[in-house]
């Protein structure tokens, strides 16, 4: 199927299956190289938090087989007695190592011989056809991210593995610190002034149902940190104190850390006087100009209140990005507007993107570090479920808060402005930090 697509006449009416193959063809390289290793560390539960590695393998798998196989291509299925234990609905993470989950080997294969289907569909799929779920090739979308989401909470597995030498590393950006006050440098903050705007979107092809529909929200005027909190602001809050003072937490956020006695955050241990962290199995000292990351909702809503700010809600952070797909205008990222997909194995530090700021001049709105925001994830006004209610439906509610804007493990193709991302309140080992808001006095 790839040759065939290889082999045929340029035309641009087909560039989108190319595109969509392609994408499919990087997703599925990256979940293959993410699961490049022994079978024991493939199987083995490295957190409760988490799935074995090779459940996530076939999961993907799995994943494509109902949605483009059987829903979007009408295909009987191919390994139905599976379905049940890749059903991330029916057994929680932490039960599905005593499941009958296919072996390393298997999972290979079985993935394999689903995107060799897929890739059939999508050769006979007419993508003007009106079914939502064929329209545009939103199912391949579909799949596409779902399975690039996967791979970074694979990359979240092997970081709570702390196995050393696994994950690949690159070099990145330098920033622009912003301990430099005085003439000439940027303001740690930025105005986004009153005024109406679009959140969310009805045009963009691979969007999700939560994203819809575009509808106009009107704010007031707020200040907006130019960049994510960076460690070195972080541990200004430890060193004060921040972990033993009640005033700064809300009160189920100052029962979590006082019962698990948490005093800094995940992956972090004090050296002498400073902090070293754990990345990926290898101990290093803490970059101060780095955005903060593994720090929990109630973490940053604390950090908020101590710097006598508050979390932005999602509107505020989405307003920010200028009602574009991203903050830069509608282009795809560049490597120096954005780290995404895993190009180093961390976050860049904070002022490395100017390239990549938004109309109002904040900065690394994308990617780097998930960024929590004060919101719950609740549906937009018209929502309408699809193509399934476990994807966003029985999320909503108060349960969950909203994170925006994708980390350094996110895929482009997962990144833009409007993607709404969900966690526990109390979640650290997603690669998730914060910036801080404040009203307009
Ligand atoms: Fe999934």
């Amino acid at each position: 199927m790839r040759e065939r697509l290889a082999q045929r006449e340029p035309d641009p009416r087909h560039a989108p299956k190319e595109l969509i193959a392609a994408e499919l063809a990087a997703a599925r390289d990256r979940s293959l190289a993410y699961t490049d290793l022994e079978d024991d560390l493939l199987v083995r539960q490295h957190s409760p938090l988490m799935s074995p590695l090779v459940w996530d393998l076939a999961h993907v798998g799995n994943y494509e087989e109902l949605w483009v196989l059987r829903e979007a291509g009408g295909i009987t299925p191919l390994r139905p007695e599976i379905d049940d234990i890749y059903d991330a609905f029916k057994h929680p993470r932490k039960n599905r190592p005593a499941l009958p989950l296919l072996g390393p080997a298997e999972a290979r294969r079985y993935i394999s011989g689903v995107r060799g289907r897929v890739l059939d569909v999508l050769d006979a799929v007419d993508l003007e056809d009106p079914d939502p779920l064929r329209a545009g090739g939103f199912v391949f979308g579909l799949v596409v991210q779902h399975e690039h989401q996967h791979d970074e909470t694979m990359l979240a597995t092997l970081q709570l593995s702390r196995e050393p030498g696994l994950i690949r590393d690159g070099e990145l950006p330098p920033g622009r610190v912003p301990s430099a006050v005085g003439a000439g440098a940027p303001s740690r903050e930025v105005f986004v002034p009153s005024g109406p705007f679009t959140m969310g979107t009805d045009t963009l092809p691979w969007a999700y149902d939560n994203e819809r529909p575009a509808h106009l929200v009107n704010l007031p005027g707020y200040w907006l940190d130019r960049w994510p909190v960076s460690n070195g602001d972080y541990a200004a809050f430890v060193a004060d104190g921040g972990y033993g003072d009640r005033r700064w937490w809300r009160p189920e956020g100052w029962e979590w850390v006082s019962a698990k006695g948490i005093h800094a955050p995940l992956f972090w241990t004090r050296n002498g006087d400073g902090w070293w962290r754990d990345r990926f199995g290898r101990m290093e000292p803490v970059p101060s100009d780095e955005p903060v990351q593994h720090v929990s909702w109630y973490e940053a809503d604390a950090y908020a209140r101590w710097a006598g700010k508050r979390l932005p809600t999602e509107a505020e952070w989405e307003k920010a990005c200028g009602g574009r797909t991203f903050p830069w205008g509608d282009a795809e990222p560049r490597a120096d507007q954005a780290n995404l997909g895993h190009r180093a194995a961390r976050p860049a530090p904070v002022g490395a993107y100017p390239a990549g700021a938004g109309p109002y001049g904040a900065e690394q709105l994308i990617g780097d570090v998930w960024e929590w925001t004060s919101s719950w994830f609740q549906p937009y006004p018209g929502f309408r479920s699809f193509p399934y209610a476990e994807y966003s439906e029985v999320f909503f509610g108060e349960t969950y808060r909203v994170l925006r804007g994708g980390s350094w493990a996110t895929h482009p193709t997962a990144a833009r402005t409007t993607f709404r991302n969900w966690d526990y309140p109390i979640r650290r080992q997603i690669f998730a930090g914060f910036r801080c808001a404040r009203g307009a006095r």
